[in-house]
């Protein structure tokens, strides 16, 4: 994108367009539109199915959407991004994550330089390592098998292991636990650490710049805790890292065998599919991990070859455009209606707030429209008996993406009589919400049920809040892979409509620099000369007060 000249996309003709169709659409309820033909709206991609019907448009919108997309450049950031070229322009570096899953024969280039061989070396010696591990080739240095994995990260270097390790549930090795610590609060690493025996742990310090100050001080806290029962001897066979950064690596002192490299064109948030997944291959081994970047691929090239009003991320992309400029809705739901997809919207608040949460565009001008939604959610039914109430009936409209199976998993349905049956049930929550989200029900029908007069106004439904209905077969490493592809790309849809930058993230920084200048404050335990603004001081004050009184 920062290659391209920035265009506003409030003066292209069809923005103008959208405001008036937007107007017309406000007229128009999603029940009338469904009575209309919408298999437009219905898009198959690496054997998923979208279902955007249930969302406030019709063609005429969705044409004028794709003529906002050609206006804006999609197609030629996309190109853009596919040919390695450096499209986050303020860190000066190109956002090629399609490589990580790409096939030997597809040719990804940064700075004319290929880096197929580099992918897939990395990947192989991943592989190695977890078949070792796997089969008890590498012990601990006591000799006793692993039967624990902490990975010690945060961010991309977290959620994404986290969320993938809940949802291959079904194809985990029974024998290796993986555990997640990435809070700075000691109670994450202390309460992980009482779950585990040192002699069986191998943890992994999953860190793209190997600095960030929430990682380094649980890998310290883990090493001396390995150090403390096993031995300096025993950091060797129970550390591995993943990162980009050697020389921090080196300097932490983790065996250059047990380090596995990304490269600066992999962003944080979009690095699952780097060796930021080595958990999730050591949990559910290197076949597993392979179905997941195919599945990746397999959407990736559905995007990269198909035409913009057949292409699945670009519709959900545009979808959001118009859902938060046009339709005014701040705030999107993302409700997998499974649970093994639970951390799924905590994955994708990174993923789609990280990147898009933006208020200028590449050239560093201010934009004049929203950005960004805020994106929440949790998985149904459970979150149909807290917030749901507020989807329904509350004042604000928002949009949700409802995420299904057809199927249980092989090994679910194989534990016992009746999970297909559950299942239906399960399913059949979610198509009931996607259906009253969006039809709703009417005064007239309401009363036609017989409920007293003042009843009445309680008990309507104002439907018209937009659904997209997102469909695997099963939720296989494949299907996770080609769903978490479909959502990067629409983030970056998003991004190159609204010409923003979706791969830095400067915002996150200064938080980081008060916080280590508040570190210095406390240790120095000098409040009235710091160099913070007077509320803080006096929190400050107020903390270290409680906190001697606490302790004395
Ligand atoms: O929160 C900012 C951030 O830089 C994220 O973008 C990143 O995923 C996270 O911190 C962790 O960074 P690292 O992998 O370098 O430790």
């Amino acid at each position: 994108m920062s290659e391209r000249v920035t265009v506003d996309p409030t003066d292209c003709p069809s923005w103008s367009v959208l405001r008036t169709e937007a107007d017309r659409m406000r007229q128009k309820s999603i029940r009338s539109l469904l009575r209309g033909d919408r298999e437009f709206l219905r898009i198959n991609a690496a054997a998923m199915s979208f279902d955007f019907s249930r969302q406030r448009l019709d063609a005429a919108v969705v044409d004028s959407l794709i003529q906002l997309a050609e206006e804006t450049g999609v197609r030629q950031s996309i190109d853009a991004m596919f040919a390695g070229n450096r499209v986050n322009g303020t860190e000066g570096r190109a956002a090629l994550h399609v490589a990580l899953r790409s096939g030997l024969e597809d040719q990804y280039a940064v700075d004319g330089n290929e880096v197929a061989e580099d992918v897939h070396g990395v990947l192989e010696r991943m592989e190695t390592f977890a078949e070792e591990v796997r089969s008890g080739a590498h012990r601990g240095a006591t000799g006793e098998r692993i039967t624990d994995v902490v990975n010690i990260g945060i961010g991309g270097s977290d959620l994404g292991p986290a969320m993938a390790y809940q949802a291959l549930r079904a194809y985990r090795d029974p024998n290796i636990t993986c555990h997640f610590v990435s809070n700075v609060d000691p109670a994450d690493i202390i309460d992980v650490l009482s779950q585990v025996e040192p002699e069986q742990t191998l943890f992994i310090v999953a860190s793209k710049t190997f600095t960030t100050a929430e990682t380094m001080i649980n890998a310290q806290r883990a090493r001396a805790w390995i150090v403390d029962q096993l031995g300096d001897g025993a950091i060797g066979a129970h550390f591995a890292a993943v990162s980009t950064a050697e020389q921090h690596v080196h300097e932490f002192g983790i065996e250059p065998e047990n380090v596995f490299g990304f490269w600066n064109w992999v962003g944080g948030r979009y690095s699952l599919t780097s060796a930021v997944g080595l958990s999730t291959m050591l949990a559910v081994g290197p076949a597993c991990f392979r179905e997941l970047l195919d599945g990746a691929r397999a959407m990736d090239i559905h995007f990269r070859e198909t035409p913009l009003a057949d292409n699945a991320p670009v519709l959900m992309g545009l979808c959001a455009v118009w859902n938060r400029n046009f339709m005014q809705m701040s705030t999107s739901a993302v409700l997998p209606y499974s649970r093994d997809l639970a951390r799924l919207p905590a994955y994708l608040q990174q993923l789609t707030m990280e990147s898009n949460g933006k208020s200028v565009r590449v050239d560093g001008t201010p934009v004049t429209y929203d950005t960004g939604a805020v994106y929440w959610g949790e998985p149904g039914t459970n979150s149909q008996h807290s917030f749901f109430q507020l989807l329904h009936q509350g004042t604000e409209d928002l949009c949700s993406d409802i995420i299904i199976s057809a199927r249980p998993t092989a090994s679910d349905q194989a534990s016992g009589a009746g999970v297909v049956d559950q299942h239906d049930v399960l399913i059949a929550h979610a198509l009931a919400q996607a259906s009253v989200l969006s039809v709703g029900l009417t005064r007239g029908e309401v009363a036609a049920t017989g409920v007293s007069e003042d009843l009445v106004p309680h008990k309507v439904m104002p439907g018209n809040r937009p659904v997209s209905v997102i469909m695997m077969d099963v939720l296989t490493p494949f299907a996770l892979g080609a769903l978490l592809a479909a959502y990067e790309h629409s983030v970056f849809v998003q991004a190159s409509v609204w010409q923003i930058n979706p791969f830095d993230q400067w915002g996150v920084e200064l938080g980081k620099k008060v916080a280590s200048g508040i570190v210095d404050d406390i240790h120095r335990r000098q409040v009235e000369d710091s160099e913070l603004d007077p509320a803080t001081q006096k929190s400050l004050a107020a903390y270290l007060a409680r906190r001697d009184e606490a302790s004395s």
